[in-house]
């Protein structure tokens, strides 16, 4: 049951800050609307690399092991830092920019974007539900782009003290009654 529920309510956070995006940043829209499912796919991306949800994966050294010259000794705590990961300026052009674009113009590698886990998910604890996660983000941000709805004043800062983080007020839509039928 966990194992539905868990990564149900994950993707509807995303579509929380892909509501939160589209409400910042309106000029995405119209394209969005449109249906381009490469742009649809880089803005699902920007959403995953953006905004905070878990700032960081944790996990234990299972033996001892050198990381960069660094010992890391058996049962030392390992937290993978993905906010930091996911705004390197080493990395991402202006990271503090909500930019889509950015993932049409430069195909990324298989850590840069780390939002659910690194490394390989056949060996490793890297997320299997990664594509999932993308192809939904991405249909579901195209129908909201499509959806008519005003947004009632509300309290849209995201705390980052809080993990997982979501905008205070959720993201309160007053959606317009659809004529017919
Ligand atoms: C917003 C959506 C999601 C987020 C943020 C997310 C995030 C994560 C993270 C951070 C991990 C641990 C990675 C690690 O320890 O290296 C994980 C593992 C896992 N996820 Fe997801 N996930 C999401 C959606 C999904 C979906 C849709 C599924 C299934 C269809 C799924 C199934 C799993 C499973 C089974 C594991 C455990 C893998 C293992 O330990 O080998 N997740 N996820």
């Amino acid at each position: 049951m966990l194992n539905v529920i868990r990564p149900t309510v994950a993707v509807a956070w995303y579509v929380t800050f892909a509501a939160h995006a589209l409400h910042r940043w309106p000029e995405h829209r119209p394209r969005l609307r449109d249906g381009d499912p490469a742009f649809a796919e880089a803005f699902a991306q920007e959403v995953r690399r953006f905004y905070p949800f878990a700032p960081y994966v944790g996990g234990r050294a299972v033996q001892d092991l050198t990381w960069r010259g660094e010992p890391v000794p058996e049962g030392t705590m390992i937290l993978l830092d993905v906010y930091g990961q996911h705004h390197d300026e080493a990395r991402w052009k202006r990271p503090y920019s909500f930019r889509p674009e950015r993932f049409l113009d430069a195909g990324v590698g298989r850590d840069d974007l780390i939002p659910q886990g690194g490394g390989d998910p056949h060996t490793g604890h890297r997320c299997p539900g990664e594509a999932v996660t993308v192809g939904l983000l991405r249909e579901l941000a195209v129908r909201l782009a499509r959806l008519r709805y005003s947004v009632p004043p509300q309290d849209l800062r995201i705390p980052l003290r809080r993990i997982p983080t979501l905008p205070r007020s959720g993201f309160v839509m007053a959606v317009a009654r659809q004529s017919g039928g």
